[in-house]
């Protein structure tokens, strides 16, 4: 089992992102630790690449990076069991990309919502970056040989994407072995989602998922929040005038109030239905401050290491320094192989 997943270094992290994805980082790290790493290996990497595809600013960008390495650290990413590093860091990652290049259609590229959603109406104004970034994020998990990819709802269709560009580079390049069979260049991987928190939608509007790059704060909670604007958050938050159900059925259209809910039961690590069994038939008024408490308690210990750890300069960069060099190791073979089967001469 060879575990891969990234996320971008911009901004702060939000409850999305940890419910999401950070999480269960953690938790196949430690499920990995506790066979003694003899099932595999988790590789976690800031995409700072994938960064520059939209507008950004340098000098926050290269702040975000290390800032970001503290709030993984923080989490509970521990880079003596896994690999923790960013992608400038890792050539090879640009590098494959561009391989990779050869066999993503532009087609495929074409029908990625993520494309559609960020470059919106100006697509003449797009960065190329923005439009080939999903075969940059297939090269970040097939170099590794991944099995399989944490992430949130929103990234399927680009593992789906890395599937698909990696089925057709074997087809089309992989060598055959001695008796004629197909030797594959690259593991097809597996996207794992958490069925729980997949997608966790703005406070402002249930219909959008929270994200970074909403201009509202008051859309998202941030690790970095203190506890005060956490609960103010979570008092402001849209809903509807109705009390709770207490059957989930009873939450179709009403996104706000299933949001919600699906905070709570993520975070108290339990299903919808004991949530509404525990809370059904009570307002907002009764809910909104149990959720608050919960979120303050479960990520204060989160948010506290962080403060300590995002000062300490000398230890992200030696941390990132590590990862990398683990990383540019074990990606050597694959992109050697690539380079091979395309039939490329490099001495
Ligand atoms: P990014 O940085 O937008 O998000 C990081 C992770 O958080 C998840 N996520 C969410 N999950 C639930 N609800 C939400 N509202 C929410 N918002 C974000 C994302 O699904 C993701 O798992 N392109 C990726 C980074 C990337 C990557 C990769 C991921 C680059 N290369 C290779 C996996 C493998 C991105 O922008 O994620």
């Amino acid at each position: 089992m060879r575990i891969v997943s990234g996320i971008q270094p911009t901004g702060s992290l939000h409850l999305g992102n940890y419910l999401g994805a950070i999480r269960n980082w953690v938790r196949m790290q430690d499920d990995l630790a506790a066979t003694d790493g003899e099932n595999g290996q988790c590789l976690f990497f800031l995409a700072d690449l994938h960064a520059i595809s939209m507008p950004h600013e340098p000098a926050a960008l290269h702040a975000a990076t290390l800032e970001m390495t503290a709030v993984l650290t923080a989490c509970g990413i521990d880079s003596s069991r896994s690999i923790l590093f960013n992608q400038a860091q890792v050539p090879a990652h640009a590098e494959l990309q561009w391989l990779l290049n050869g066999t993503a259609r532009m087609g495929w590229l074409n029908r990625m919502t993520q494309w559609k959603d960020k470059a919106g109406k100006n697509r003449e104004g797009a960065s190329a970056a923005l439009f080939t970034y999903p075969v940059l994020q297939a090269a970040d998990v097939l170099l590794y040989q991944a099995t399989h990819v944490p992430v949130g709802d929103d990234q399927r269709q680009h593992l789906e994407l890395a599937r698909d560009i990696a089925q057709k580079f074997n087809n089309d390049f992989a060598p055959k072995n001695e008796n004629g069979e197909e030797a594959p260049v690259f593991t097809l991987p597996e996207a794992i989602t958490p069925p729980a928190a997949a997608r966790i939608m703005s406070l402002r509007d249930g219909s959008k998922k929270m994200s970074k790059s909403d201009p509202s704060e008051m859309s998202r909670i941030e690790l970095a929040d203190d506890a005060d604007t956490m609960a103010q958050k979570i008092k402001k938050a849209k809903t509807d005038p109705e009390p709770l159900p207490s059957e989930v059925a009873g939450l179709e259209d009403r996104p706000e109030a299933l949001n919600l809910v699906t905070i709570y039961s993520a975070l108290a690590d339990t299903t919808h239905e004991a949530v509404l069994s525990q809370f059904g038939g009570q307002g907002f008024g009764a809910f909104k401050p149990a959720l608050a408490e919960l979120l303050v308690e479960s990520l204060a210990p989160v948010r506290d290491r962080f403060v300590e750890l995002r000062q300490d300069r000398e230890m992200l960069d030696a941390i990132l320094a590590r990862g990398a060099a683990q990383a540019r190791e074990l990606g050597i073979p694959t992109l050697d192989a690539a380079y091979k089967a395309l039939g490329l001469v490099r001495g």
